[in-house]
């Protein structure tokens, strides 16, 4: 039992209860605070506060550790494979052969979408970009699969997070297909879950297509290490979209829209871009003058996390699949490759980034192993949207499920003008 926290509000000395994890640290619970203060706790951006009780996802930022119920990341991408990832993220355990069986036949008997999509998707620009096209028709699924949306029903909460894992890439392809005008490809089941997903990408009716073992198992990877991240901002947003009791597509349509954002999902493409915009290892220096310059909003994309003060154990196994694609690709010498190198080597040496503790994190090696595969660097976010449903949905899951759950409801400081009588416009 840790001993509570006291506090001194005025005359009055308040006893905090202190609850503690399995690891990681413990947290104060200021629940009763303002039944017995009047106060609130002030804390915007959340940098020091727990939303929730959660036993799904772990982050040591320090030390850069990431546990997936308990299995260190590592372990998991070099030895499991994504839909094995899934079953643990959603059960909170490894499955045995027979259960894998089963889930994967659960999953893959839900790849198609409703016929009907096609023609949603036909409303769409062209250059739409595949997220706004991600947001869409993801929301779009509680409009076609009604029979999944009663989230009191356990049965129904189980096929809608289904329908989700084996959708999301159908749809992602289709946005993709449908920006580039070629047609849209139907799933075909007896390839494995990222194979398939290549294959709904890049074949085309003319010709037969041979999926690139090295290059789907090199997706898978980066799958698991996009697949949970505990209470980040897309992961906390589905939550707080969850805690109404919306719909299951509707909650995971609003972590999509989140995810975008150039700090948070969004940052791979951004990443790609500012390598793209550097062009060459001699510009590096200006670069990285600009990011320290206070006066200019340039920042490093793919560098520095809220949670990592050290290197992000996912951007160190991606590097490594950054160098497996471009070998089985046999792209000798990747310009944007050497300038990662080289911007990674000096910033890692630079004191601004080492006080700051700026790290590569997962966004870095990404866009360059997404662009060598022959994703377009719009497509970048869709993809880590892909991987990062199943912890959206097994977050909104272990949410629904707790039998203490509230609607999320923050508090505010407020600083408008206080009450004021209205004047008519004519004596304005
Ligand atoms: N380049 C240059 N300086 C940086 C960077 C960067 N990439 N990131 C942070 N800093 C500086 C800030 O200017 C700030 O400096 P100050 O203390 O002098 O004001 C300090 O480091 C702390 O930065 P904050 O923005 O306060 O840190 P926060 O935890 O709020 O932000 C974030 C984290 C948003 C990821 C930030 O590091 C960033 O914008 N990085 C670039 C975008 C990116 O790569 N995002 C992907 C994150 S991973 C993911 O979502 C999957």
């Amino acid at each position: 039992m840790t001993t509570p926290v006291s506090l001194k509000v005025g005359d009055k000395a308040l006893e905090m209860p202190v609850k503690s994890g399995t690891i990681g640290p413990s947290v104060v619970d200021i629940g009763k605070l303002y039944a017995q203060t009047g106060m609130f706790t002030y804390d915007p951006g959340f940098t020091s506060t727990a939303s929730c009780e959660s036993k799904i996802t772990y982050i040591d930022g320090d030390e850069g550790v990431l546990l997936y119920r308990g299995y260190p990341i590592e372990q998991l991408a070099e030895h499991g494979d994504f839909l094995e990832t899934c079953y643990l993220l959603l059960y909170g355990e490894l499955p045995t052969p027979a259960q894998r069986a089963d889930f994967n036949y659960r999953v893959t008997r839900h790849t198609m979408v409703h016929e009907q999509m096609m023609r949603f998707f036909q409303g769409f620009r062209r250059d739409a970009h595949p997220m706004s096209v991600m947001v869409a028709s993801v929301g779009a699924l509680s409009a076609f699969y009604h029979d999944s949306i009663d989230i009191a029903d356990e049965n129904q909460r189980m096929i809608a997070s289904m329908r989700m894992i084996a959708k999301f890439p159908t749809l992602a392809a289709m946005a993709y297909k449908y920006s580039i005008g070629q047609p849209f490809v139907y799933p075909q089941n007896d390839l494995d879950y990222t194979s398939n997903f290549l294959r709904m990408c890049f074949a085309v009716p003319c010709e037969e297509y041979k999926v690139n073992k090295v290059l789907s198992r090199a997706l898978d990877r980066i799958f698991i290490l996009h697949a949970d991240h505990e209470q980040n901002a897309s992961t906390s947003t589905v939550r707080l979209a969850g805690s109404s009791g919306a719909n299951p597509f509707a909650c995971i349509a609003a972590g999509v829209a989140c995810l975008w954002g150039p700090a948070h999902g969004g940052a791979n493409e951004a990443a790609l871009k500012m390598l793209q915009e550097i062009g060459s290892v001699d510009r590096i220096p200006h670069y990285i003058a600009r990011a320290k310059d206070k006066n200019d909003s340039f920042r490093l994309m793919g560098f520095g996390h809220r949670v990592y003060k050290n290197y992000d154990p996912r951007a160190k196994i991606m590097q490594k699949t950054a160098h497996e694609v471009l070998n089985e690709l046999g792209i000798k010498d990747d310009p944007l490759l050497d300038i990662a190198i080289e911007l990674e080597r000096i910033a890692l040496h630079d004191e601004y980034f080492i006080e700051k503790k700026l790290y590569p994190n997962v966004d870095f090696y990404s866009g360059i192993t997404l662009k060598a595969m022959g994703f377009p660097t719009s497509m970048f976010t869709a993809l880590f949207a892909l991987a990062r449903t199943v912890g959206w949905i097994a977050q909104w899951k272990e949410m629904i499920e707790d039998p203490g759950q509230k609607i999320g409801r923050p508090r505010q400081l407020y600083t408008g003008n206080a009450r004021r009588d209205y004047i008519p416009g004519n004596m304005r």
